[in-house]
């Protein structure tokens, strides 16, 4: 088959995650007979820099004209001070909601060569940690009204927390479809006891469950005793199903629990099949240029894409066998470094990956 990809490099480490993407998807390509065309667009500070927008026409468009999006990250010191209109995350936020992507995975799996990264007692999770993340997306507070007055110590500012049934019943039926999979347990996290939209969110998935999915068991968790009950008791979750903001703490935390944020990839999707894949990570300006970043989220994040995009199951199974057997094998990039292990740099991680596939 042939497949259109928009390649959105961003800033920083952007470009040299992507680029090992690339070569790993090359290489599926060849094994299993597909054409894969990459076309790059701008977005983020780099965008920002060459075109004075961090999210040209052109990119909105080229990624709709795609079959599927893979994104490096954006952000940078550079754009640290510039004005709302004129951030990198602007960029990131302006393609989810053109693409209509409301429905954000963001699996946390800890890798069984990874046990001695975790920041947690061995003992925590020896038996495997796998949290399936499911964020909405393009609601919530990132989306709500929000504005500024006043002058010196009268000045103010808000933002708006809001959803509507529709939304939290549409990011609800992929938590369920991904749960009947699995464990058929959901957990859904909220704020209920203070926030009137989390008591809407909490009636909603309830009732939603019920008559669509009555055999899944849903149990409710306050976002505040999540944050704990990740790192006391990890292996207790499985799918997990939120709101934007909840979702985008509690992942990253979630992320630290396997030992490197270095390793999580994501997939960002609407209605149809065209989504955006990205790593959970930033764009590490620190880092960028030197080779040294783990190119392996972003190449989940292109296996994810075979998987929900093309529905190319097989092929997203070699991507991940190759990632465990390079583990497995000892070669490290310096963020999950272990003593007695090799290690490598971010594209010789990606020759790797791909020359096992
Ligand atoms: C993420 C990031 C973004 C978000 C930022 C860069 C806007 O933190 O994807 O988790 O908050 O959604
Ligand atoms: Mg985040």
């Amino acid at each position: 088959m042939k497949y259109n990809i928009a390649v959105l490099d961003g800033d920083g480490i952007g470009p040299e995650i992507c680029s090992g993407a690339i070569k790993v998807l090359e290489r599926i390509g060849e094994k299993f007979g597909h054409q894969f065309n990459f076309t790059h667009y701008l977005i983020g500070g780099s965008a920002i820099d060459a075109c004075d927008t961090p999210l040209p026409v052109e990119t909105v468009t080229g990624c709709l004209a795609s079959d599927s999006v893979l994104l490096g990250a954006v952000g940078g010191y550079k754009w640290d001070n510039m004005p709302v209109d004129k951030r990198p995350e602007k960029g990131l936020l302006g393609i989810r909601k053109a693409m209509e992507l409301y429905s954000n995975i963001r699996p946390a799996k800890l890798w069984k060569s990874l046990v001695s990264a975790s920041p947690l007692r061995p003992d925590l999770v020896k038996d495997g940690v796998e949290i399936i993340i499911v964020r909405e997306l393009t609601g919530g507070i990132y989306f709500g009204e929000r504005g500024k007055g006043g002058e010196g110590k009268d000045a103010f500012a808000w933002d708006t927390e809001k959803y509507s049934v529709y939304e939290i019943e549409r990011i609800m039926k992929i938590a369920c479809e991904l749960a009947i999979k699995r464990s058929k347990r959901i957990i859904s996290v909220d704020k209920a006891n203070v926030l009137e939209s989390s008591r809407l969110w909490r009636k909603t998935v309830h009732e939603y469950a019920e008559l669509h999915y009555p055999e899944i068991q849903v149990e409710d968790m306050l976002v505040d005793n999540t944050a704990m009950q990740i790192v006391k008791n990890p292996a207790q979750f499985d799918v997990v199903v939120t709101s934007n903001i909840f979702g985008d703490i509690l992942s990253d935390e979630a992320a630290q629990v396997t030992g490197s944020i270095g390793m999580l990839a994501s997939s960002s999707l609407g209605d149809g099949t065209r989504g955006l894949y990205e790593p959970i990570h930033g764009s590490a300006p620190d880092i960028a240029g030197k080779d040294i970043a783990n190119p392996i989220a972003t190449i989940l994040a292109a296996a994810m894409m075979l998987r929900d995009s093309f529905g190319l199951q097989r092929e997203y199974s070699a991507i991940e066998a190759a990632v465990g057997s390079v583990l497995e094998d000892g070669y490290r990039t310096a963020d999950i470094m272990q003593e007695g292990k090799t290690r490598v740099n971010g594209s010789r991680m990606a020759q790797l990956i791909a020359e096992r596939i």
